[in-house]
């Protein structure tokens, strides 16, 4: 195994973050949910050893262990684009960490755009499956066997099992979510119309420029995974208008709290 994820895996244990269960990646905007866990280890990106150090200015860029809803959590508050212009490799690896220090499920968030006419702006979706067009992957090289297979299975790259408690967790806090399929693009522009309305033929209901990375790096490692996506701005290719980051942002904040809600009703009496 490459020797630096054990060796970062080492380095955050001598810190103090031991035995996490859930590693949490947070989205753009999305950082609330740091503020409900109750700290024990806060850790800047710049200061840990082998990581990316986070460039965009709405990412904080901290991992953060301690406890949330009884489980050991592991967040990472700021992700890590390709857009930034960091490589595949660079993207997975504090996948690879978490999961080397021994989380047993991986939960995203992200912001995205609408394509599905039927999801309006500020809804939540629980991704159900993705496309992947950013042109790359993080499994591209020699494959490392002691991380995964050469050709890992993504016929399920959402964990069923994880799907169906989020649905459930979302009924019973009356919390409304939609279901679909998130496209990642490289992004940093947004979409023409006509790039909407090719997303919308392939079959995608929201598009991004995020988490497809850590999806494919988490079932190579076999880590099972779940994902929501907040739907920032309606992007319909008939009748689009400017998007500005401001408003992708304040969209976010507004939903951010269902959000919360439904991670932590997730985290909520789930076996440890
Ligand atoms: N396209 C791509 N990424 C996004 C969008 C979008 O419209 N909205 C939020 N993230």
């Amino acid at each position: 195994m490459n020797p630096q994820i054990n060796e970062t895996a080492e380095f955050l244990r001598r810190k103090g973050m031991l035995n996490p269960d859930t590693g949490i990646v947070l989205g753009t905007g999305l950082g609330e949910l740091a503020q409900r866990i109750r700290p024990e280890v806060v850790l800047n990106y710049e200061d840990i050893p082998g990581f990316p150090v986070s460039t965009v200015e709405t990412h904080h860029g901290k991992l953060i262990y301690g406890d949330l809803c009884g489980h050991r959590v592991l967040a990472m508050q700021g992700r890590f684009h390709y857009y930034e212009g960091y490589s595949m490799e660079r993207i997975a690896f504090p996948v690879r960490v978490m999961k080397q220090l021994g989380i047993q499920q991986l939960m995203l968030s992200n912001a995205a755009g609408g394509i599905n006419p039927d999801f309006g702006k500020g809804s939540l979706m629980l991704i159900t499956d993705h496309i992947n067009l950013l042109g790359s992957n993080p499994l591209l090289g020699p494959n490392d066997e002691d991380l995964g297979v050469r050709f890992p299975d993504m016929s399920q790259a959402f964990h069923p099992g994880l799907l169906t408690r989020m649905r459930q967790v979302a009924a019973e806090s009356h919390l409304r979510l939609c279901e679909g399929v998130y496209a990642a693009v490289p992004g940093p522009n947004l979409e023409t119309a006509a790039e909407y309305r090719y997303l919308r033929i392939i079959g995608a209901d929201v598009v991004g420029m995020s988490t497809v990375p850590e999806v494919i790096t988490a079932n190579h490692l076999k880590l099972p995974c779940v994902a929501v996506s907040v739907i920032t701005d309606e992007c319909d290719p008939d009748n689009l208008k400017p998007v500005k980051l401001s408003d992708i942002l304040e969209t976010a904040a507004l939903a951010e709290k269902s959000l919360t809600r439904l991670f932590e009703a997730y985290l909520m009496g789930e076996p440890k």
